[in-house]
């Protein structure tokens, strides 16, 4: 593995069981030419003695007893920070994800995973019900949204006994992931627009014609680009989202203003997202003083709004082109349906009206449909599901290029 040739790899070895493979991860990181240099916690230590990362890395190991692991004992958390060219966590106990996610300080490897420049990975490893904890995600989110690069967990089947998603990652996939940290990130350089939340048609000036997208989805997929190293706008409707770091960030309200403002953007771009659900119709007529009430029906002319994502998808030499559909019933036939109507290089199409997934939830799932192939993406956060998405569209647009 070219990639790992001279790296130095700091690798923080937390209380799991899953610390014994960890112990395999440096013999084969060294054997792919990586320097390793292991930082024990105490709980670590627990599991795998020092003497064995010693053993296997050839170098001193740190932390991991008492006297070493307070970061003030010398100042090797600062030299190890420097040394390290990336500092993988393997295994992250529930615990250390906790303690990393607000920023802890608490003992040698906390300390150097603040103190360091270098790219941070995490490889959780724990029993399935703590890995799908509210608690144990919302701080993954966070870890996520830090930029800190998450290797796994798998699933199968866990020291405890029990099935699920929880066990670290096999140390030869763990190098894979490694290395690709040190690979030019996915759509480095390119101009990716993307489109999030609802759009708003006013028919008075207190009312108007809305829908349930709560720009969560968008918003991630936008960060995930950002995080592939794309230069992103996000032009979104009104939400109650902070803005994402390293977008550049457009507020619009109804889908004419989404229009105007994707069309002056997307001839520049080479990727188009369109996340937003925007409404098909608005009023005919907005009315500017309040409709009065009174017994009598009342009748609204509803008249169609330009369909952004079909426009854009029609430029000459216009963006490869990634659509949105929100389903309730046959998903792939309708989404494959939208795909080829609106003329787009990919649709991800999710089911709506359940709860959990879809509008306003934290969590979607994602059938992803292209010209002769799918993939599932399967329900996870909206921020693991952007994440997967933004990879395979970097590998769609990258053989499409
Ligand atoms: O925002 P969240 O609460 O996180 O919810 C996420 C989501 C469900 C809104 C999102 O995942 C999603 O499905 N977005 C698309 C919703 C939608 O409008 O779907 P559609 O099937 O009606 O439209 C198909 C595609 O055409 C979409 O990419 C849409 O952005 C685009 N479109 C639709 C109408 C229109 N006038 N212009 C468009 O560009």
């Amino acid at each position: 593995m070219e990639q790992m040739g001279g790296k130095h790899i700091l690798l923080g070895v937390t209380g799991g069981i899953a610390a014994y493979k960890s112990a395999e991860l440096v013999r084969r990181l060294r054997e792919a030419g990586a320097e390793v240099r292991v930082v024990l916690t105490r709980a670590g230590a627990e599991f795998v003695t020092p003497l064995t990362f010693q053993a296997l890395s050839g170098q001193t190991v740190f932390g991991g007893s008492p006297e070493q692991a307070a970061p003030e004992s010398a100042m090797e958390h600062i030299e190890l920070a420097r040394w390290a060219d990336a500092i993988l966590v393997a295994p992250a106990t529930a615990h250390t994800l906790a303690r990393l996610s607000h920023g802890l300080a608490d003992d040698l490897l906390t300390t150097i995973c603040l103190a360091s420049d270098a790219p941070l990975a995490v490889a959780p490893a724990m029993n399935r019900r703590m890995w799908n904890n509210k608690i144990t995600q919302s701080n993954i989110d966070r870890l996520r949204t830090c930029g800190v690069h998450l290797f796994g967990p798998a699933e199968g089947e866990q020291a405890c006994g029990e099935w699920g998603a929880g066990r670290m990652l096999e140390p030869e996939v763990l190098i894979q992931r490694l290395a690709g940290l040190f690979k030019t990130p996915l759509l480095a350089g390119l101009r990716i627009v993307v489109t999030a939340g609802p759009t708003l048609e006013d028919i008075d000036p207190v009312r108007y014609l809305g829908n349930r997208s709560s720009g969560k989805m968008g918003y991630a997929v936008a960060s995930a680009a950002v995080g592939a190293g794309a230069e992103v706008v996000l032009v979104s409707g009104v939400t109650s989202l902070a803005r994402p770091d390293g977008v550049a960030f457009v507020k619009v309200r109804s889908a004419g203003e989404m229009h105007n403002e994707v069309m002056r953007r997307v001839t520049n771009c080479d990727i188009f997202i369109a996340a937003a659900a925007v409404a098909d119709y608005r009023p005919a007529a907005r009315i500017d003083r309040k409709i009065k009430k009174n017994d009598a029906p009342l009748a609204l002319e509803l008249v169609p709004n330009p369909d952004i994502l079909a426009e854009v998808a029609r430029l000459a030499n216009g963006p490869f082109c990634v659509g949105f559909a929100a389903e309730t019933e046959r998903l792939a036939e309708h989404a494959e349906a939208k795909r080829v109507a609106k003329g787009v290089d990919m649709i991800a199409a999710n089911q709506v009206g359940r709860p959990g997934i879809g509008f306003e939830s934290d969590e979607n799932a994602l059938e992803v449909f292209w010209s002769g192939g799918r993939a599932t993406l399967p329900r996870s956060s909206k921020t693991e599901v952007a994440h997967r998405l933004i990879e395979l569209i970097g590998q769609r647009y990258n053989s499409a290029s």
